[in-house]
This record gives C-alpha cells, sequence and structure tokens, in this order.
C-alpha cells in the first residue's frame, strides 16, 4: 500500500511527518510518488492561524471530493494540531475523511488504520500518552534532521493555541536524544536540528539527567549541557536549535554557543513585537530591553551571529506607535530574517475575548512594511559578506542550476559556488563571496 503525507505548519509538523513515514515504512508500506498513486493520503495540520487551518480544511474537501470520484478505496487521514483542536467536530466539518489522529496519538497510526480497514472509519484518536521512542527516524538521503527534545509549551502567550493542542512541556531523556543523533549520524545525517517550542526550558520540568553531576565541559544547567552531548556525538557536524526565548539566552548558553564547535552561530529567537505595552498583553516575559540585551549577549559573543525572529502585527490594541516601535526594534536589532505573521484570534486563547480591533487592511499594510524593512535589511547584510571566507556545507548540485553545486552556511543561508574535484556532498568547503542577492551568495570554494 502506497501512503503520501502532506504537511503544514511549523518544523516540528515536519518532523512529525517524516517521523510517521518512517514509522508506516518500518510496517511495509511504500512512499506514493503523488496522489494520483496514493492508497493513503495523510494531511499533517496546523492551528496556529485561522488561516492554516482553512487551507487544510479546504485541501482535505478536495480530496474527498475527489476520492469518492476517482479512487474510492482511497483513504483520507488527519493529523496534527488541528486534530488535537477540533476533536470530533473535524468529521463534521469535512464528511468522508478516514482518520484523525491528535498531537500524542502518532505511534498509534498503525492501530488506527487497521481500525478504517475493518470498516470502523471514521476513527478519531486524540489521546494522551504517545510512545515518543517509536517516533523517530527521518527522511533517507537527507543531509539535516530536526530531533525533537522538547515537547508542548508551558507558556502562555495569550494569543497562542499551541500549549492546548501540544499540551505541557515535557523533555525526553538525554540519551535518548543523544542515541536518536547518533543512529542518525550512522544514517548519513551530518546536521541536526533540535526542537522544542521554547527549547532552552528542556530539562526544567522533568529530570533529563541520570545524575546531578556537572558536565566534562562544566556546564550546569540542562540545555547547554545537552548541547555538549549531541556536539560530542562523533560525527556530527552541525547543530543547531529553535525556537530561542531571551530567557534562555543565559551566560553558559552563550558560552555553549562559543565553546562547541559543532553548534552553528544562527538562533530563531520570537520577538513578536518591539512594544512593552503589546509584549506584556502577549504574556512574553520580557521587556524590548530585555530582549534587547540576550541579542546583544549573542551578538557580542558570536561575531556573525544571524538571527531570526517572529512578528505579530494587529495584535488587539496595537497602535501606530507601537507598531512604529517595532519597526525600530527589528532595526536596531537587525534579524538576519524575519516572519511577519497577521494576528489572527484562536478561540480558547485569552486574546481571542479582547476585540480584535486593528482592521485587516491595516495589519497587511504593517505586514507589507515590515517586509519591506526586512529585504533592505538583509540585502545590507548580505552585501556586508562579499569577500567574506564562509564554512559551506554541501548538499550537491543546485536546484536551480545543477552545472553549480549549493550548500547551507553556518549561519543558514543558502551558498551556490563551482564544484571542484574530490568534494563530496556532506562535507565543509571555504567558499569566498563574491556576489549576493537577498536569499543566496554566490563564490568560489578557496
Ligand atoms: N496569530 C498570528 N500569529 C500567531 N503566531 C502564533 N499564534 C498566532 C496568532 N494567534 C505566530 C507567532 C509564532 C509563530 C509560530 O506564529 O509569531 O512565533
Ligand atoms: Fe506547529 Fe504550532 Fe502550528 Fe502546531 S499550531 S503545527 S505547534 S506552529
Amino acid at each position: 500500500m502506497k501512503f503520501l503525507v502532506i504537511t503544514y505548519g511549523c518544523q516540528m509538523n515536519v518532523r512529525d511527518s517524516e517521523a510517521v513515514s518512517a514509522l508506516l515504512a518500518r510496517q511495509g508500506y511504500t512512499t506514493a510518488e503523488g496522489e494520483a498513486d496514493a492508497d493513503i493520503i495523510l494531511i499533517n495540520t496546523c492551528s496556529v492561524r485561522g488561516k492554516a487551518e482553512a487551507k487544510a480544511l479546504g485541501k482535505l474537501g478536495l480530496l474527498v471530493a475527489d476520492s469518492r470520484r476517482h479512487h474510492p478505496k482511497r483513504i483520507i487521514g488527519v493529523m496534527g494540531c488541528m486534530v488535537q483542536r477540533l476533536g470530533t467536530e473535524l468529521f463534521k466539518k469535512v464528511p468522508g475523511l478516514g482518520f484523525a489522529i491528535g498531537t500524542h496519538a502518532m505511534s498509534r497510526l498503525p492501530r488506527v488504520l487497521q481500525d478504517v480497514f475493518e470498516g470502523k472509519a471514521p476513527v478519531l484518536d486524540t489521546d494522551e500518552g504517545d510512545d515518543c521512542e517509536a517516533l523517530t527516524g527521518h527522511v533517507e538521503g537527507k543531509l539535516s534532521a530536526y530531533v525533537n527534545v522538547l515537547l508542548g509549551c508551558d507558556r502562555r502567550c495569550t494569543y497562542c493555541i499551541v500549549p492546548t493542542v501540544r499540551g505541557q512541556e515535557w523533555s525526553r531523556p538525554a540519551e535518548s536524544v543523544v542515541a536518536e543523533v547518533r543512529e542518525l549520524v550512522a544514517q548519513g545525517v551530518c546536521e541536526v536540528t533540535l526542537l522544542g517550542q521554547s527549547v532552552m526550558n528542556y530539562g526544567r520540568r522533568n529530570a533529563v539527567w541520570p545524575d546531578g553531576s556537572v558536565s566534562p565541559g562544566g556546564y550546569e544547567t540542562p540545555f547547554p549541557r545537552l548541547l555538549e552531548a549531541v556536539d560530542a556525538v562523533e560525527g556530527i557536524q552541525r547543530v543547531r536549535f529553535t525556537s530561542g526565548h531571551p530567557s534562555g539566552c543565559t551566560a553558559e548558553l552563550v558560552r555553549a554557543m562559543v565553546e562547541l564547535p559543532a553548534v552553528c552561530e544562527h538562533l530563531h529567537i520570537p520577538c513578536q513585537s518591539g512594544s512593552d505595552l503589546i509584549l506584556e498583553r502577549m504574556r512574553r516575559g520580557y521587556t524590548a530591553d530585555q530582549f534587547k540585551a540576550a541579542a546583544g549577549a549573542l551578538q557580542a559573543a558570536l561575531p556573525g551571529v544571524a538571527l531570526s525572529t517572529d512578528i505579530i502585527v494587529g495584535f488587539p490594541g496595537e497602535t501606530e506607535e507601537d507598531f512604529d516601535r517595532t519597526r525600530a526594534f527589528m532595526e536596531e536589532i537587525g534579524f538576519d530574517n524575519a516572519f511577519i505573521f497577521k494576528y489572527s484570534p484562536r478561540s480558547g486563547t485569552p486574546a481571542a475575548e479582547w476585540p480584535d480591533d486593528v482592521p485587516d487592511e491595516e495589519k497587511k499594510r504593517r505586514n507589507q512594511l515590515l517586509l519591506g524593512d526586512q529585504a533592505r535589511r538583509v540585502e545590507a547584510i548580505n552585501d556586508a559578506l562579499i569577500g567574506a571566507q564562509l564554512e559551506v556545507l554541501v548538499e550537491g548540485p543546485s536546484l536551480r542550476n545543477a552545472a553549480r553545486w549549493s550548500g547551507r552556511t553556518r549561519t543558514n543561508k543558502v551558498a551556490v559556488f563551482d564544484p571542484v574535484a574530490g568534494v563530496a556532498r556532506g562535507e565543509c568547503v571555504t567558499v569566498v563571496v563574491e556576489r549576493v542577492t537577498a536569499t543566496t551568495l554566490y563564490g568560489k570554494v578557496s
């Protein structure tokens, strides 16, 4: 039987889709080439904004209709955050679905499918108690892999549905994380990204080390210790982690980023707004100055560090003045990349009770302004890299022009260069940057 997984949402969803694909492959299912030859199509969904849900619901409706007409035996299933949020309501919204599994039910997918084969559709599983260790593994042949380290979220940002759909924070035991990274390296992976909603909170809720001893590098707090343990895995070339929060940017974390050779000079650290008033109403747990201090500590210790961020425009009560503060704040920090979102009320969150008083047109305008600022900023940042010698992890022929090769810098920028003899995929080379665009660095291997 052939399956296809279609993913919406964040890196956590990408990882979950890969884990579920690996699980099905171990069960003897094979990967379909596209929708046409798939016997099972599984959509992994996101609930973070209304638009993300609308997109997934639209796609599901189309798939169900197409299956009825052309593939009556095909099973359409849903997984992820939207399932956890909507439960059985989903079957009313999209009649004809075969099954829906929540964010804690992925390891039970084979059993759910069995129920569907036995004619029990639609089958819903939104129970707790996933077997995380059955959910490792990734797509073969990739150089880079995501590894879950912290599940759920304990922050209660007033706009955010994630704690509702992903549950309380829970840290995987450090041994399991390290064992998974070893396994990935044995399969040819060179780079891992450790995932958690507030990843630096790793180990705060549940113990993750068998004893309380200090690590060989002298790290005392759980997340820097974990970075050290992952960095020490033989053969791992690069370690990244996401998402950050200013409260996690401690002196020890900064020291780990400076000292550990595989840990890259790159961090995604959502700020959401540059206005203290809005930050307080969002319940982010920091002021603009505190965020600046955290970013400044990273920038001072790690020259050339690339910081990326998320911003929400049009949060309830966001005035022109608040917005101007955000603009100035982003400029001051000099973010390398920014994902800008229009505020979307999520029912059940505190902010959804407040008037959504910034009109959509205005949200759009603010969104466009920030995108324009960011494009100019990244051009200037990239311009300054002309002449620089950067370490690039070679990925192979470039997608646009197979005669050239591409890879990524430690700061996660795409670099394109002429292939050189004796250099293989998965090796690091030094590239001298000759020309840049907003998205790509072009150069020569030195
Ligand atoms: N509306 C708009 N954007 C949101 N995000 C989270 N919740 C909402 C919401 N209700 C954004 C935040 C977060 C990113 C993953 O999505 O910026 O960092
Ligand atoms: Fe990821 Fe949050 Fe969307 Fe879930 S709701 S897929 S955790 S961004």
